[in-house]
Protein backbone atom coordinates (compact mmCIF):
# COMPACT_ATOMS: atom_id res chain seq x y z
CA UNK A 1 0.00 0.00 0.00
CA UNK A 2 1.27 3.42 -0.95
CA UNK A 3 0.61 5.92 2.11
CA UNK A 4 2.79 9.25 2.92
CA UNK A 5 6.33 9.27 4.95
CA UNK A 6 4.13 11.38 7.14
CA UNK A 7 1.75 8.52 8.30
CA UNK A 8 4.72 5.80 8.51
CA UNK A 9 6.48 8.11 10.79
CA UNK A 10 3.96 9.55 13.17
CA UNK A 11 4.01 5.65 13.51
CA UNK A 12 7.37 5.80 14.14
CA UNK A 13 7.63 8.53 16.51
CA UNK A 14 4.82 7.34 18.75
CA UNK A 15 7.04 3.75 18.39
CA UNK A 16 9.85 5.07 19.38
CA UNK A 17 11.58 3.71 16.07
CA UNK A 18 12.89 4.23 13.23
CA UNK A 19 12.05 3.98 9.11
CA UNK A 20 14.47 2.98 6.66
CA UNK A 21 14.77 5.47 4.20
CA UNK A 22 16.40 3.26 0.81
CA UNK A 23 17.46 4.91 -2.09
CA UNK A 24 16.55 3.06 -5.48
CA UNK A 25 18.09 3.17 -8.93
CA UNK A 26 17.02 0.78 -10.75
CA UNK A 27 14.98 -2.51 -10.21
CA UNK A 28 17.14 -5.07 -8.95
CA UNK A 29 17.70 -2.98 -5.75
CA UNK A 30 13.62 -2.31 -5.23
CA UNK A 31 12.98 -6.27 -5.25
CA UNK A 32 16.34 -6.95 -2.98
CA UNK A 33 14.77 -4.30 -0.66
CA UNK A 34 10.93 -5.36 -0.75
CA UNK A 35 11.88 -9.05 -0.10
CA UNK A 36 13.32 -8.25 3.19
CA UNK A 37 11.04 -5.33 4.01
CA UNK A 38 7.97 -8.24 3.73
CA UNK A 39 9.65 -10.94 5.49
CA UNK A 40 10.11 -8.87 8.28
CA UNK A 41 6.87 -6.57 7.72
CA UNK A 42 8.94 -3.59 7.76
CA UNK A 43 7.41 -0.26 6.82
CA UNK A 44 9.58 1.16 4.03
CA UNK A 45 10.41 4.80 2.21
CA UNK A 46 11.64 4.42 -0.79
CA UNK A 47 13.55 7.40 -2.04
CA UNK A 48 14.50 8.82 -5.46
CA UNK A 49 17.25 11.65 -5.79
CA UNK A 50 17.16 13.76 -8.48
CA UNK A 51 20.27 11.99 -10.23
CA UNK A 52 17.89 8.98 -9.75
CA UNK A 53 15.17 10.20 -11.81
CA UNK A 54 17.91 11.57 -14.21
CA UNK A 55 19.33 8.02 -14.78
CA UNK A 56 15.85 6.10 -14.83
CA UNK A 57 13.48 7.87 -15.79
CA UNK A 58 10.12 9.48 -13.48
CA UNK A 59 7.82 7.13 -15.15
CA UNK A 60 10.04 4.45 -14.62
CA UNK A 61 10.74 5.01 -11.07
CA UNK A 62 6.89 5.79 -10.52
CA UNK A 63 5.95 2.58 -12.32
CA UNK A 64 8.16 0.40 -10.17
CA UNK A 65 7.61 1.82 -7.16
CA UNK A 66 3.91 1.58 -7.42
CA UNK A 67 4.07 -1.73 -8.91
CA UNK A 68 5.80 -2.98 -6.03
CA UNK A 69 3.44 -1.26 -3.14
CA UNK A 70 0.44 -3.37 -5.08
CA UNK A 71 2.15 -6.40 -5.15
CA UNK A 72 3.87 -6.33 -1.61
CA UNK A 73 1.59 -6.34 1.56
CA UNK A 74 3.28 -3.43 3.74
CA UNK A 75 3.10 0.18 3.81
CA UNK A 76 5.50 1.85 1.39
CA UNK A 77 6.06 5.68 0.64
CA UNK A 78 7.71 7.49 -2.57
CA UNK A 79 9.87 10.14 -1.31
CA UNK A 80 12.02 12.84 -3.35
CA UNK A 81 15.38 12.75 -1.93
CA UNK A 82 17.59 16.10 -1.23
CA UNK A 83 15.30 17.92 -3.91
CA UNK A 84 17.14 20.81 -5.10
CA UNK A 85 14.86 22.05 -8.02
CA UNK A 86 11.52 23.44 -7.82
CA UNK A 87 10.43 22.15 -10.88
CA UNK A 88 11.28 18.63 -10.48
CA UNK A 89 9.21 18.95 -7.10
CA UNK A 90 6.94 20.20 -8.78
CA UNK A 91 6.63 17.19 -11.49
CA UNK A 92 6.94 14.36 -8.72
CA UNK A 93 3.98 16.25 -6.80
CA UNK A 94 2.00 15.83 -10.15
CA UNK A 95 3.08 12.47 -10.96
CA UNK A 96 2.01 10.65 -7.42
CA UNK A 97 5.16 10.59 -5.16
CA UNK A 98 3.76 10.86 -1.18
CA UNK A 99 6.19 12.56 -0.17
CA UNK A 100 9.68 15.28 -1.12
CA UNK A 101 12.28 16.91 -0.22
CA UNK A 102 13.06 20.35 -0.18
CA UNK A 103 17.01 20.86 0.17
CA UNK A 104 17.55 24.13 0.57
CA UNK A 105 20.30 23.67 3.14
CA UNK A 106 22.66 25.34 1.29
CA UNK A 107 20.58 28.44 0.72
CA UNK A 108 20.54 31.50 3.44
CA UNK A 109 17.95 30.80 5.98
CA UNK A 110 15.43 33.34 4.68
CA UNK A 111 15.52 31.72 1.20
CA UNK A 112 15.47 28.05 2.43
CA UNK A 113 12.85 28.94 4.19
CA UNK A 114 10.15 30.78 1.50
CA UNK A 115 11.09 27.83 -0.62
CA UNK A 116 9.79 25.33 1.94
CA UNK A 117 6.97 27.27 2.36
CA UNK A 118 6.20 27.30 -1.09
CA UNK A 119 7.48 23.27 -1.44
CA UNK A 120 4.72 22.92 1.80
CA UNK A 121 1.65 24.89 -0.09
CA UNK A 122 1.83 22.50 -3.31
CA UNK A 123 2.62 18.85 -1.23
CA UNK A 124 -0.24 19.74 1.71
CA UNK A 125 -2.31 20.92 -1.35
CA UNK A 126 -1.98 17.20 -2.16
CA UNK A 127 -2.12 15.87 1.10
CA UNK A 128 1.69 14.67 0.92
CA UNK A 129 4.30 15.52 3.54
CA UNK A 130 7.71 17.36 2.92
CA UNK A 131 10.66 16.84 4.64
CA UNK A 132 13.27 20.02 4.71
CA UNK A 133 16.76 20.73 6.08
CA UNK A 134 18.14 22.75 8.13
CA UNK A 135 22.03 22.74 8.38
CA UNK A 136 24.18 20.73 6.03
CA UNK A 137 25.41 17.16 5.87
CA UNK A 138 28.34 17.10 4.06
CA UNK A 139 30.05 14.49 1.99
CA UNK A 140 30.69 12.89 -1.08
CA UNK A 141 31.86 15.32 -3.64
CA UNK A 142 32.63 18.41 -0.55
CA UNK A 143 36.00 18.89 0.33
CA UNK A 144 35.51 20.30 3.97
CA UNK A 145 37.46 17.92 6.68
CA UNK A 146 35.60 16.21 9.58
CA UNK A 147 36.56 19.19 12.26
CA UNK A 148 35.23 21.53 10.26
CA UNK A 149 31.95 20.08 9.69
CA UNK A 150 30.59 21.22 13.47
CA UNK A 151 30.00 24.98 11.27
CA UNK A 152 27.62 23.40 9.55
CA UNK A 153 25.19 21.63 12.42
CA UNK A 154 21.67 22.26 13.10
CA UNK A 155 21.06 25.00 15.51
CA UNK A 156 18.34 24.42 17.48
CA UNK A 157 16.99 27.55 18.50
CA UNK A 158 16.97 28.09 14.52
CA UNK A 159 15.47 24.70 14.06
CA UNK A 160 12.75 25.99 16.52
CA UNK A 161 11.74 28.88 14.48
CA UNK A 162 11.92 27.24 10.82
CA UNK A 163 9.69 24.37 11.87
CA UNK A 164 7.02 27.01 13.19
CA UNK A 165 7.07 29.06 9.96
CA UNK A 166 7.74 26.59 7.76
CA UNK A 167 4.74 23.88 8.73
CA UNK A 168 7.07 21.12 7.26
CA UNK A 169 5.97 17.34 8.47
CA UNK A 170 9.43 16.41 8.71
CA UNK A 171 13.44 17.35 9.59
CA UNK A 172 16.74 16.45 8.43
CA UNK A 173 19.45 17.47 11.10
CA UNK A 174 22.59 18.14 10.68
CA UNK A 175 24.53 16.79 13.76
CA UNK A 176 27.53 15.35 12.42
CA UNK A 177 26.87 12.29 9.60
CA UNK A 178 28.10 13.04 6.06
CA UNK A 179 26.93 11.05 2.97
CA UNK A 180 29.15 8.76 1.17
CA UNK A 181 31.43 5.92 2.47
CA UNK A 182 34.05 7.94 3.87
CA UNK A 183 32.49 9.47 6.82
CA UNK A 184 34.42 9.66 9.90
CA UNK A 185 38.22 9.05 10.32
CA UNK A 186 37.51 6.14 12.89
CA UNK A 187 35.44 6.42 15.59
CA UNK A 188 31.74 7.32 15.02
CA UNK A 189 31.25 10.89 16.76
CA UNK A 190 27.69 12.85 16.65
CA UNK A 191 26.63 15.43 18.75
CA UNK A 192 23.69 13.74 20.54
CA UNK A 193 23.34 16.69 23.01
CA UNK A 194 22.38 18.81 20.05
CA UNK A 195 19.90 16.21 18.70
CA UNK A 196 18.03 15.95 22.42
CA UNK A 197 17.75 19.58 22.47
CA UNK A 198 16.14 19.68 18.21
CA UNK A 199 13.67 16.81 19.20
CA UNK A 200 12.68 18.46 22.83
CA UNK A 201 12.07 21.77 20.51
CA UNK A 202 10.47 20.89 17.59
CA UNK A 203 8.28 17.37 18.54
CA UNK A 204 8.70 16.66 14.80
CA UNK A 205 9.95 13.12 13.10
CA UNK A 206 13.61 13.77 12.76
CA UNK A 207 15.61 12.28 9.89
CA UNK A 208 19.52 11.22 9.86
CA UNK A 209 21.16 11.73 6.47
CA UNK A 210 24.09 9.69 5.70
CA UNK A 211 23.63 7.29 7.93
CA UNK A 212 25.19 4.72 6.08
CA UNK A 213 27.59 1.74 8.53
CA UNK A 214 29.41 0.90 5.72
CA UNK A 215 30.05 -2.56 6.88
CA UNK A 216 33.16 -4.65 7.03
CA UNK A 217 31.71 -7.90 5.35
CA UNK A 218 30.95 -5.62 1.84
CA UNK A 219 33.86 -3.42 2.11
CA UNK A 220 35.88 -6.66 2.63
CA UNK A 221 34.06 -8.00 -0.38
CA UNK A 222 35.30 -5.03 -2.32
CA UNK A 223 38.95 -5.57 -1.42
CA UNK A 224 39.05 -9.54 -1.83
CA UNK A 225 41.06 -9.76 -5.20
CA UNK A 226 41.36 -6.34 -5.46
CA UNK A 227 44.91 -6.30 -7.20
CA UNK A 228 43.57 -8.01 -9.65
CA UNK A 229 41.23 -5.71 -10.33
CA UNK A 230 43.58 -2.48 -10.22
CA UNK A 231 41.01 -1.68 -7.51
CA UNK A 232 42.48 -1.67 -4.15
CA UNK A 233 41.64 2.21 -3.20
CA UNK A 234 38.03 2.37 -3.55
CA UNK A 235 37.29 1.75 0.16
CA UNK A 236 40.41 1.66 1.36
CA UNK A 237 39.85 3.55 5.16
CA UNK A 238 35.95 4.10 4.88
CA UNK A 239 34.24 4.46 7.94
CA UNK A 240 30.76 4.64 8.57
CA UNK A 241 27.89 5.38 11.38
CA UNK A 242 28.41 2.37 14.58
CA UNK A 243 25.15 0.32 15.24
CA UNK A 244 25.43 1.57 18.73
CA UNK A 245 25.14 5.49 17.46
CA UNK A 246 22.19 4.49 15.72
CA UNK A 247 20.59 3.10 17.89
CA UNK A 248 21.36 5.89 20.64
CA UNK A 249 20.17 8.34 17.87
CA UNK A 250 16.84 6.53 17.55
CA UNK A 251 16.45 6.39 20.97
CA UNK A 252 16.84 10.39 21.07
CA UNK A 253 14.51 11.01 18.46
CA UNK A 254 15.15 10.21 15.15
CA UNK A 255 12.70 8.57 13.29
CA UNK A 256 13.69 8.41 9.82
CA UNK A 257 17.38 6.74 8.68
CA UNK A 258 18.52 7.35 5.27
CA UNK A 259 20.60 4.65 3.70
CA UNK A 260 22.17 4.83 0.47
CA UNK A 261 25.62 4.41 0.71
CA UNK A 262 25.87 0.54 2.13
CA UNK A 263 23.17 -0.35 -0.54
CA UNK A 264 25.44 0.65 -3.57
CA UNK A 265 28.48 -1.09 -2.20
CA UNK A 266 26.39 -4.44 -1.74
CA UNK A 267 25.51 -4.01 -5.10
CA UNK A 268 29.10 -3.86 -6.32
CA UNK A 269 30.25 -6.29 -3.91
CA UNK A 270 27.67 -8.96 -5.22
CA UNK A 271 28.51 -8.28 -9.19
CA UNK A 272 32.15 -7.88 -7.91
CA UNK A 273 31.49 -11.93 -6.50
CA UNK A 274 29.62 -13.27 -9.40
CA UNK A 275 32.00 -11.86 -11.92
CA UNK A 276 34.82 -13.19 -9.75
CA UNK A 277 33.27 -16.52 -9.39
CA UNK A 278 31.60 -17.03 -12.61
CA UNK A 279 34.02 -15.36 -15.09
CA UNK A 280 32.11 -17.25 -18.33
CA UNK A 281 28.75 -15.54 -17.40
CA UNK A 282 27.41 -13.47 -20.23
CA UNK A 283 23.64 -13.19 -18.62
CA UNK A 284 22.77 -9.74 -16.32
CA UNK A 285 20.86 -12.39 -14.41
CA UNK A 286 23.04 -14.44 -12.83
CA UNK A 287 25.42 -11.33 -12.40
CA UNK A 288 22.72 -9.54 -10.51
CA UNK A 289 20.91 -11.45 -8.67
CA UNK A 290 23.89 -11.73 -6.24
CA UNK A 291 23.90 -7.99 -6.15
CA UNK A 292 20.24 -8.37 -5.54
CA UNK A 293 20.81 -11.00 -2.43
CA UNK A 294 23.09 -8.38 -0.97
CA UNK A 295 20.98 -5.50 -1.04
CA UNK A 296 18.15 -7.92 0.97
CA UNK A 297 20.91 -9.09 3.44
CA UNK A 298 21.70 -4.89 4.07
CA UNK A 299 17.98 -3.98 4.27
CA UNK A 300 17.15 -7.23 6.82
CA UNK A 301 20.44 -5.37 9.00
CA UNK A 302 18.77 -2.44 9.04
CA UNK A 303 15.41 -3.30 10.04
CA UNK A 304 16.13 -5.25 12.79
CA UNK A 305 18.70 -2.60 13.89
CA UNK A 306 16.20 0.80 13.27
CA UNK A 307 13.26 -1.30 15.30
CA UNK A 308 11.02 -1.18 12.36
CA UNK A 309 10.15 -5.23 11.83
CA UNK A 310 6.29 -6.06 12.31
CA UNK A 311 5.72 -2.46 12.05
CA UNK A 312 3.62 -3.05 9.17
O1 LIG B 1 22.32 11.73 -0.37
C1 LIG B 1 22.10 11.46 -1.51
C2 LIG B 1 21.92 10.09 -1.99
O2 LIG B 1 22.99 9.27 -1.60
C3 LIG B 1 21.67 10.11 -3.45
O3 LIG B 1 22.83 10.35 -4.15
O4 LIG B 1 22.37 12.16 -5.77
O5 LIG B 1 24.15 10.46 -6.20
O6 LIG B 1 21.73 9.82 -6.36
P1 LIG B 1 22.77 10.73 -5.73
P1 LIG C 1 24.68 7.42 3.01
O1 LIG C 1 25.62 7.95 1.99
O2 LIG C 1 25.31 7.35 4.35
O3 LIG C 1 24.06 6.13 2.63
O4 LIG C 1 23.47 8.49 3.15
C1 LIG C 1 22.42 8.48 2.22
C2 LIG C 1 21.52 9.65 2.34
O5 LIG C 1 21.57 10.43 3.25
C3 LIG C 1 20.52 9.84 1.29
O6 LIG C 1 19.80 11.00 1.44
ZN1 LIG D 1 20.96 12.59 2.33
Amino acid sequence: MLVTSGQLLKKAYKGHYAVPAFNINNLEVLQGIMESATKLRSPIIIQTSEGAIEYAGMDFLYAMVTTAAKKYPIAISLHLDHGKNLKTIKQCIAMGWTSVMFDGSALPYKENLSKTQQVVKWAHAKGISVEAELGAIKGKEDTIDIAAREAFFTDPVQATQFVNDSDIDILAISIGTAHGPFKFENKTILDFKRLSEIKKNTHLPLVLHGASGIPHRITDMLDHKCSDLHDCGRVAGAHGVSDTAIKKAIKLGINKINIDSDLRLAFTAGMRNALLAKPHAYDPRDILSESRDLVAYIVAKKIALFGSARKS
